[in-house]
């Protein structure tokens, strides 16, 4: 099949399985994916959360935590404070700053074979020279290729540009941990949004690591293109002197999943804006959820609720019973997969029809961000003391977005862990000792080895707060 017969193929299964609606609710297909694949998608989270792990256990003292996920150093202000004519760092040298970025102002020069970008003093002036390896990434991972920042002493040495461009550009790369739904917007398009959003759409993005990643471009493009009227440019395969009036190389990263609106350069953005951004670009048409208001004429619909399915592991085994729970509940329930591998403004419009996602904590409820402002969260947190990681990764962000949120903590009567370790493992009885062990063990037993059953009577609260909020939204 071609990969446009694919994708309507997958838009096709997409519309079945939202056609599944009410009491007709069916668990989600098998998948027909690779099981390693799912994995490896599962172990990419892995190394963010260690990331978040080893940050809070390696914090100098006059770091503030505003909340964990957002790490906040009083002495750093906004970045990418510009200064014409020169180049202006802000780099990750200690541990608890995540990204690397340099902002070039004046006559900027790119040279994509080498991955450098130039700054050539303006004729008659001098600069000290200076030189900066920036990992064009918002997490200083290793094994991502750097770009050169060169700030010239004089012209003298610089290379003539093949191509003037008006505009400035941003370069990033598709690198670390895409490919994973929620890097790729907690790493990836939120930076790239904060970095760029300021430019209505006159800026262009210059992307390395692209021949890694070949669908990346293709299912972000409408994303891309609300952001940057140009065509993207492949830079590790550019053999132009691109000359810019300004250059950003990297991107910052200073919340998981969320924007700071204080540290955007060029002025205050939120994550409201961004979620309006989404709504925009990819033609949602629902900004509120549906009015559940009692002397509304006509009689007020459902409101619709997602179960997110996950068919390789961290499965929630009782689906069809939870889905009749939110049915009994009063909301319409559909049960659908949602495949990371369609174009992303599709899956949105998909989201933004329902006013409540629910699933168990992963990649999946990254949909949140499709669904319409005063709409509702439900994360079902695994066991094993897996609050804050919850939190960081999806209820704060949810809470910026404007959501209500609600997570769920599965007991230990609820976990497959209980059955398949025993009462009497560490797993079960003493979490804090998992913990304590270290990030492999906490992700192998907790995220990767976990299914769970759950209790729909327990449940049914979460539900009736999630209806309660709707209700309280208008
Ligand atoms: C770009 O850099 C490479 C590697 O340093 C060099 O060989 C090439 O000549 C440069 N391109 C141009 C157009 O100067
Ligand atoms: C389900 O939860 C309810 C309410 O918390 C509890 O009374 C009941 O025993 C639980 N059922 C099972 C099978 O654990």
């Amino acid at each position: 099949m071609t990969t446009a017969t694919k994708s309507l193929e997958r838009r096709r299964r997409q519309q079945q399985e939202v056609a599944m609606q009410g009491s007709e609710v069916k668990p989600g297909r098998s998948q027909t994916g690779s099981v390693q694949k799912h994995l490896n998608v599962g172990l990419v989270v892995g190394g963010l959360l260690m990331l978040l792990t080893y940050l809070a256990v390696s914090l100098p003292p006059h770091v503030v935590i505003r909340e964990v996920g957002q790490i906040m150093d009083h002495n750093i202000k906004a970045p990418h404070e510009t200064e014409n004519g020169k180049v202006v760092c802000s780099t990750a040298g200690r541990s608890y700053d995540l990204s690397d970025t340099c902002q070039a102002d004046g006559d900027v020069r790119t040279n994509g074979t080498a991955l450098s970008v130039t700054l050539v003093p303006a004729s008659g002036s001098e600069l000290e020279r200076r030189e900066w390896m920036i990992t064009p990434y918002s997490r200083k991972l290793d094994g991502i290729r750097k770009v050169t920042v060169t700030q010239l002493q004089d012209g003298a040495a610089a290379v003539p540009c093949t191509v003037t461009h008006d505009v400035p550009a941003v370069l990033f790369a598709i690198d670390g941990y895409a490919g994973n739904y929620w890097h790729d917007y907690s790493d990836i398009l939120v930076p790239l949004f904060i970095a760029s959003r300021r430019y209505h759409g006159e800026v262009m993005f210059l992307i390395t690591n692209i021949r890694l990643h070949p669908q990346w471009p293709v299912k972000y493009r409408a994303f891309l293109r609300g952001l940057s009227k140009y065509d993207a440019v492949d830079m590790d395969g550019d053999a132009q002197v691109r000359c810019f009036p300004r250059v950003t190389v990297g991107l910052r990263l200073y919340k998981e999943l969320s924007i700071v609106p204080e540290l955007v350069p060029g002025g205050r953005l939120s994550m409201a804006d961004f979620t309006r951004f989404l709504r925009e670009t990819y033609a949602l048409p629902r900004a509120a959820p549906v009015s559940l208001a009692r002397d509304q004429e006509p009689p007020h619909k459902k409101p619709r609720l997602l179960l997110i399915h996950r068919g390789h592991y961290r499965r929630i085994l009782n689906e069809p019973e939870i889905a009749r729970a939110a049915v009994a509940a009063g909301f319409e329930a559909v049960v659908a997969e949602l495949r990371g591998d369609a174009p992303d403004a599709e899956q949105a419009r998909v989201v933004n029809s329902f006013d409540v996602v629910l699933g168990i904590h992963g990649a999946g409820l990254t949909n949140a961000l499709f669904l319409p402002p005063g709409g509702v969260l439900i994360q079902v947190v695994p066991y094993g003391k897996m609050g804050l990681i919850a939190s960081t990764a999806f209820g704060w962000p949810a809470a910026d977005m404007g959501l209500g949120y609600f997570d769920y903590d599965v007991s230990v009567e609820e976990t497959s862990l209980l059955e398949a370790l025993g009462p009497e493992h560490p797993a079960i009885k003493d979490p804090d000792s998992v913990h304590r062990s270290g990030w492999p063990k906490v992700f192998e037993l907790y995220l990767a080895k976990q299914d769970v059953r759950i209790n729909a009577t327990r449940f049914a609260p979460t539900l009736a707060r999630a209806l309660d909020h709707l209700r309280r939204s208008h």
